[in-house]
């Protein structure tokens, strides 16, 4: 594959209070370490401002654009992060999948990889079935779910509390949000990145072998 042909990866993700935004650096990380381009973009605000000013919400990252939906289809794969939302996607990103119906219409995003990281308060908060939920909307995009499974060896570590599953890289939030991801939930997002990264140049060069 030669380099102008460097996969690009969209990163897209929902961060109320950071959480997320910071997993999303890990796997921005190891996106570039595996030789693709990372496109970091974020869902738009759903909430009304008085909303997020009783939730204490701190004022979002402005270096992340906010995506352009027809913009996706110039992926090669696409990572979504989003904080539960009692145990699913929240309303920020499923208002950025209502707004793809052209792209469902046009076949834009079939075949391409889709992953997923996630945020919860606590341990059984939804790690898992955020994930899982959210397979209905990659399903109807034809898009292939690419889980981590048990590719790091991270996610054996019993001796600490963290986030992150077979589906994907996850942190714990802490029910007052205050606790931020730790190294091992930091590791197991650029591993994300980098695994992920993997599956999309090899999909890319096997389509362009076949071609
Ligand atoms: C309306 C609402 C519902 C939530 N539901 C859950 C939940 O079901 N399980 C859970 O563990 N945390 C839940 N949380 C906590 C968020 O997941 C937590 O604030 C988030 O993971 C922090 O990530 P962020 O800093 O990227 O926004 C909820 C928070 C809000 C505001």
């Amino acid at each position: 594959m030669s380099a102008d042909e460097k996969c690009k990866i969209y990163v897209l993700t929902y961060s109320l209070y950071g959480h997320v935004n910071t997993l999303a650096a890990e796997i921005k990380t190891g996106i570039e370490e595996a030789g693709c381009e990372a496109v970091m973009v974020r869902c738009p605000e759903t909430l009304p401002a008085d909303i997020l000013e009783k939730m204490h919400a701190p004022p979002k990252d402005e270096s992340i654009p906010e995506v352009d939906v027809k913009d996706l289809v110039n992926a090669d794969g696409i990572l979504f992060g989003f904080p539960t939302r009692f145990g699913t996607l929240p309303t920020q990103m499923k208002s950025v999948l209502d707004a793809t119906g052209g792209l469902w219409q046009s076949g834009g995003l079939v075949g391409k990889p889709a992953g997923v990281f996630i945020s919860t308060a606590t341990q059984g908060g939804g790690q898992e079935t955020s994930a899982l939920t959210f397979l209905t909307q990659l399903a109807h995009h034809g898009m292939m779910f690419v889980p981590i499974g048990y590719s790091s060896p991270l996610l054996f570590n019993n001796d600490e509390v963290h986030g992150g599953s077979p589906y994907g890289a996850g942190t714990l939030a802490g029910g007052d949000g205050s606790r931020m991801p730790s190294d091992l939930e930091k590791g197991v997002a650029k591993h994300q990145g980098s695994f992920f990264a993997g599956t999309c140049k090899a999909l890319k060069a096997g389509r362009a072998a076949s071609a």
